[in-house]
């Protein structure tokens, strides 16, 4: 079976507005029902998870059900995330664990509430390259030079591009190995460990690589949500 969980259970304080940035508007829709309605509308999908911040789950739930995206056939459920983003996937496993006979065969995609216009083909790659490999990324080639900095002053390292990607979400997992990995994780580990890609790299294991696009965009500051708009409107080049 596969199951998605959306990633919302942050508060969005680089955005600074009154509501974690899952829950603002473009295009005259909330942010999270976008990303929602992109799972709830797939008849493979056994369960979509939603996890926010504890305080905003009777909100979330209620904007969901106005926007009738839990009408499908597919069950949406909304529950807490976690303190970290870590926590959030943990919360999820958890709970999908308790309500579900989750098997080695499963699938687990995983995406950031806040990338509403994640494709059809992306979820679909994602979980082709799951059975395929086992985890997968979502990524696009790096366009910028990107540079490592040690001290913050001064350039230490100038990667080669070519071989720069991007991550993106939907980031996907056998839910049981992921579960295994993360359990195994020490405190300084986990600390380090911002997504569960990385895990599996610690760990020595095989991830592939899905193709995502620019338009994929991560809303984390109002620029985010402007381009976000004229994407909407078909106003960028
Ligand atoms: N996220 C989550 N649980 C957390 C923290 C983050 O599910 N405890 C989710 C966010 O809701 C978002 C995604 O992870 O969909 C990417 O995180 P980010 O863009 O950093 O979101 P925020 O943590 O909300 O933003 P900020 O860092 O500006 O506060």
């Amino acid at each position: 079976m596969t199951y998605a969980a959306v990633l919302a259970g942050g508060v969005g304080s680089r955005m600074g507005a009154e509501l974690p940035k899952q829950f603002l508007e473009v295009g005259g829709k909330p942010i999270l029902v976008r990303s929602v309605e992109q799972f709830a509308c797939r008849a493979d999908m056994a369960c979509v998870l939603v996890l926010t911040p504890e305080e905003w789950v009777s909100y979330t739930w209620d904007l969901l059900a106005k926007s009738g995206v839990n009408e499908g056939p597919v069950p949406v459920r909304v529950i807490s995330g976690g303190e970290t983003r870590n926590d959030t996937l943990r919360n999820a496993i958890s709970w999908l664990e308790e309500h579900y006979e989750l098997t080695e065969d499963d699938v687990f995609v995983t995406h950031d509430a806040v990338r509403p216009f994640l494709t059809q083909q992306m979820i679909d790659d994602n979980i082709e390259a799951v059975r395929q490999h086992g985890a997968c990324g979502t990524t696009i080639p790096s366009t910028d030079t990107v540079v490592i900095s040690e001290d913050g002053t001064l350039i230490s390292d100038i990667p080669d591009r070519s071989r720069l990607y991007q991550m993106q979400t939907p980031q996907s997992f056998r839910p049981l190995k992921l579960k295994e990995f993360m359990d195994s994780l020490t405190p300084e580990e986990e600390a380090a460990l911002t997504d569960g890609c990385k895990i599996y790299l610690l760990k020595g294991e095989p991830v592939a690589m899905v193709r995502g696009d620019v338009t994929n965009l991560k809303v984390t500051y109002p620029s985010d949500l402007a381009f976000a708009e004229s994407f909407l409107n078909g106003e960028e080049d």
